[in-house]
């Protein structure tokens, strides 16, 4: 083979992998930001993978009707992906872990937990959850968001707090 002849197909074979590369880059970029986007943001998961809607806020934060249950105080990383109780007490309910950005750890938020052990009642219960008060009165740290519910969005959660134990 000539000496151009031999460029020429090393230059053809460089160009053939480069572009098969960045066909390749763009197809996994797209897949795996996809991945992503789906993992946080709850809107992209169907509604049908939840028994109720007591669950559905518990995991995703958003209600059953499809729209997102608000908040004050808590992270910023909660404003911008998203999510539910599951996303600091654990999809268990019991929490025991320190969430991003936050210098407390979360209690265990099992039904069971909170009247039997704590003395809570539900008014107690959604006192916690919707102005940020402890079961001995005190104000809960900045990290448990204040979070804004309709009646019957939180009568269900509570609901499915006891299912959690
Ligand atoms: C960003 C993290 C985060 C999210 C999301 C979150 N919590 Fe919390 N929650 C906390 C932390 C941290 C505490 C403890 C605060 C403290 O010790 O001052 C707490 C405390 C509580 C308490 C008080 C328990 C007690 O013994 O006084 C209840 C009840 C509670 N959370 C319920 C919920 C429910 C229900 C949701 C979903 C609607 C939720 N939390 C979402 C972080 C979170």
């Amino acid at each position: 083979m000539e000496r151009r002849d031999a460029l020429i197909v090393i230059a053809v074979a460089i160009s053939a992998f480069a572009i098969g590369f960045s066909v390749a880059n763009m197809y996994w970029y797209e897949k795996a930001h996809f991945m992503q986007e789906s993992a946080y943001h709850p809107s992209l998961q169907p509604t049908a993978q939840y028994k109720s809607n007591g669950e559905m806020i518990y995991v995703s934060g958003v209600n059953e009707k499809g729209e997102r249950i608000l908040f004050v105080g808590g992270p910023n990383w909660l404003y911008m992906h998203g999510g539910g109780c599951a996303s600091c007490h654990g999809l268990d309910g019991k929490g025991g872990v320190y969430p991003m950005m936050c210098g407390v750890k979360t209690p265990d938020i099992r039904y069971s937990t909170l009247t039997k052990e704590h003395g809570m009642s539900d008014e107690d219960i959604k006192r916690a959850i919707t102005k940020g008060i402890g079961d001995e009165g005190e104000e809960l740290d900045y990290c448990m968001p204040r979070w804004q519910m309709s009646e019957k969005d939180i009568n269900d959660l509570i609901e499915y707090l006891k299912q959690l134990g």
